[in-house]
């Protein structure tokens, strides 16, 4: 395009607009050789590049370049650190770069709604402020490369099943405050190049057709000024996308629905200048991909695997660290592992890793360490190995399975110290479709119970990208959950269970005790093309906490092997209306950690329904053994806004707002308060006002209040309160003439 700066939709014929709009293929755009626009590559992400060279899928199917493979978002978002986020974020646009892909498709940024989405793995956070802040951080990393990001999947795609039709059935306030919340985050302060609209219905229509969600919302309330780009295959009517501000159809459709663009033109069904509009936006897609540099140097395989390793690290969560002394449990932690010790490392996954998901995710990656040989290479003392089962079977009864296990028990009565890898097999968790259950195959938990009773010096080490039940937490002394964590996850285990890294990792997500616990059992994964979202704001540990059910671990939580002591927490309300949270944080243990301070918020008597406490802040701060350091954590006072469907926009509501700070959201270490003013909200006041609003009315409340006391004496309010939520206008003479409640209304109409 460099001889062309100036190319606009309008120095192009209709056929030749028509044709930008779609892509050529599975992975890149139609190019305009007369006009000087050059073909672009779009592909997947999220936590590697997923580039073909042969065969073209959008399911992982066929093989791809080598590429480093990061953690997934369950992984990374662990770390709770936005930089560290960036980080593998420039990573990632390196490695597109360098491959001259314009586009990484990610990431993915959908709220776990249910455990049993089939994607979690994709996903970040039951949170939307931790699904924003780490989205933004990648965001920024992937661009800093002159590549492109692709957010995804708008909007509120929370399951596999049915995914390219069902309708998820969503309120108002539930849509903004929890599903579209991350998403614009991201977009207000990251500019993604690209959104991708997701293939599902939100209350019944397209995402890829919706100009409420991709014009209203994304463009004209939030500032996009990127490309909406539909999933693959997302397209429902493609005249319709246009018009609702859906730009790139992706993957092509050999001309079909070029040719439908220019007979909506030709027919005057579809205005040229909307299509001109989409176009432009295309164009300007191509001028930013081309003003990257071309790469010039190879891939640093060696760099960007410690980076994967690095980062997998970060992403453990250390979820229980006990030792087990005479049949009892004392707080004398099991973890780290002494090198020197007789170590039997059980479990197929310690030599077989599941560090991925399936799916149109999958990257081919330059290496993939395993525990096994990790923890051989870290560990002095002998290390004997027992698959103890067969990944992909899970019937613990055959002549097979219970070899495996006799030859496990065998090697946990001759160690010291059992590593017991257990995890999710790959068929069971997919994009795709969804899971059924949250339990472990029950050839491994016999396998556990087995081995337990051999030796109950047990660590459990977990591999799965949505969360598991842990029927055996009570049991077993020490839990590491070692998600899904990229080619280096092998490595970074065996880094936090010798202690060469001291897990910071905390739980974007809870672990309930049961499925039946969970906020949308009942309304999962939905029937005959629509899924309610019946739970509402109630997502997550917000519903937990509203509920107080008892959870196998709550959101935040993660140990670490020090231990970190708070100050008192302070807050005020800075110069633009935010408030900034102050709290001293000191390491009190004998090692070097991190902390994550969390930040929680509530209203006390709020006017709106409201969750217990709901996350508005965190950081992840490093900490020397013995120092003390200030964290100040600023919480947007936008942030605090809840969605007031009567006005149809964000309202902060004045008042003294709770605010909590601890190391999980059931771990609050100190609280303090702050005072906020709220925002206005002018509702038009008419005969349909309730007595309740006239009452509080600033111009007639008083009035009105001394009018009907001056009549019926209501000293102790009993009236007022029994009429209170009666329309003024309904019962004509009762308890003042009509005349006179007309007068009331028409002043506070008039202010
Ligand atoms: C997935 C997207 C992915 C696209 C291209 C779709 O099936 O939902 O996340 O980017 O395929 O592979």
């Amino acid at each position: 395009m460099t001889d062309s700066e100036a190319t606009r939709a309008s120095n192009l014929t209709l056929e030749e607009k028509a044709a930008l709009t779609s892509g050529a293929d599975f992975w890149t755009t139609k190019s305009v050789e007369r006009a000087g626009i050059p073909s672009l590559m779009l592909t997947d992400g999220p936590h590697g590049l997923r580039k073909q060279a042969g065969g073209s899928d959008h399911l992982g199917l066929a093989g791809s370049v080598p590429a480093t493979c990061f953690p997934p978002a369950v992984g990374l978002s662990a770390s709770f650190d936005p930089e560290l986020a960036e980080r593998v974020g420039a990573a990632l646009g390196v490695e597109s770069a360098i491959e001259d892909v314009a586009v990484i498709l990610g990431p993915g940024i959908n709220i776990k709604r249910s455990p049993l989405c089939g994607r979690n793995f994709e996903y970040m956070s039951e949170d939307p402020i931790v699904s924003g802040v780490m989205g933004t951080g990648l965001v920024r990393g992937i661009q800093s490369q002159g590549v492109g990001a692709s957010l995804k999947h708008f909007a509120a795609n929370n399951q596999e099943t049915d995914r390219l039709r069902v309708s998820s059935d969503v309120d108002p306030r539930a849509l903004r405050e929890i599903y579209l919340r991350g998403f614009e985050r991201v977009v207000k302060d990251a500019q993604p190049w690209t959104v991708m609209c997701s293939y599902n219905r939100i209350n019944g229509a397209y995402a890829s057709e919706d100009p409420w969600l991709l014009s209203q919302v994304l463009r004209d309330e939030w500032g996009f000024e990127g490309i909406v780009v539909s999933d693959w295959g997302a397209v429902n009517d493609r005249v319709a996308g246009i018009v609702a501000g859906m730009d790139l159809e992706m993957p092509g459709s050999s001309g079909r629905t070029d040719a439908q663009i220019v007979d909506a033109v030709e027919q005057g069904s579809l205005d040229e200048a909307a299509l001109d509009v989409v176009v432009d936006r295309i164009l300007e897609l191509a001028r930013k991909a081309e003003a990257r540099p071309t790469a010039s140097a190879p891939l640093d395989v060696e760099a960007h695997h410690a980076l994967a390793r690095e980062a997998a690290g970060r992403g453990i969560v250390l979820l229980k660290n006990m030792a087990p002394v005479d049949g009892r449990e004392e707080s004398t932690p099991l973890l780290p592992l002494r090198t020197d010790g007789r170590l039997a490392v059980i479990g197929e996954f310690a030599r077989t890793p599941r560090y991925q998901g399936a799916g149109s995710s999958q990257i081919n990656p330059t290496r993939v360490d395993t525990a096994l040989d990790a923890i051989r290479d870290a560990a002095e003392g002998e290390v004997t190995f027992a698959a103890g089962f067969t990944i992909d079977e899970d019937e613990p009864m055959t002549a097979d399975a219970e070899k495996l296990r006799d030859e496990a028990v065998a090697a946990a009565s001759a160690a010291d110290t059992v590593v017991l890898f257990l995890g999710v097999p790959a068929h069971i968790e997919s994009e795709g479709f969804d899971r059924t259950d949250i339990d472990l195959p029950r050839a491994q938990l016999e396998l556990l119970d087995a081995v337990l009773a051999a030796n109950p010096r047990m660590v459990v080490v977990l591999s799965n990208g949505g969360v598991v039940a842990l029927p055996f937490a009570g049991k077993v002394p020490a839990i590491v959950e070692a998600w899904l964590l990229g080619q280096a996850g092998g490595s970074a285990t065996a880094d936090v269970l010798f202690g060469a890294v001291n897990p910071s990792g905390r739980l974007a997500e809870t672990i309930p005790l049961r499925l039946e616990d969970t906020p949308a059992w009942g309304n999962f994964p939905g029937e005959h093309g629509h899924v309610r979202y019946g739970e509402g704001l109630l997502v997550g540990y917000r519903w937990y906490d509203a509920r107080h059910l008892p959870v196998a671990y709550p959101f935040g939580h993660g140990l670490s092997y020090t231990t970190f002591s708070y100050g008192d927490a302070t807050a005020e309300v800075d110069a633009d209306g935010d408030v900034v949270v102050t709290v001293a944080v000191t390491n009190t243990g004998e090692i070097a950690g991190r902390e994550v301070v969390q930040v929680y918020t509530s209203l006390d008597g709020s006017s709106v329904q409201r969750p217990p406490r709901e996350l508005k802040g965190f950081r992840s701060v490093a900490i020397e053994p013995s120092e003390t350091v200030t964290v100040q954590i600023p919480l947007r006072r936008s942030e605090l806004a809840y969605w007031d469907v009567r006005v149809d926009r964000w309202v902060v509501e004045g008042g003294e707002y709770l605010i909590e700070v601890g190391a999980s959201s059931r771990d609050l270490r100190t609280r303090t308060s702050v005072q906020l003013d709220g925002d206005e909200v002018d509702l038009p006041v008419s005969m349909n006002s309730s007595f309740d609003e006239l009452l509080a009315n600033p111009v007639v409340g008083a009035d009105l209040r001394a009018a009907i006391e001056a009549k019926y004496g209501d000293a102790d309010g009993g009236l007022l309160k029994m009429l209170g939520n009666f329309p003024v206008g309904r019962l004509d003479g009762f308890p003042l003439p009509r005349d006179e409640m007309i007068q009331f209304v028409e002043r506070a109409q008039r202010g």
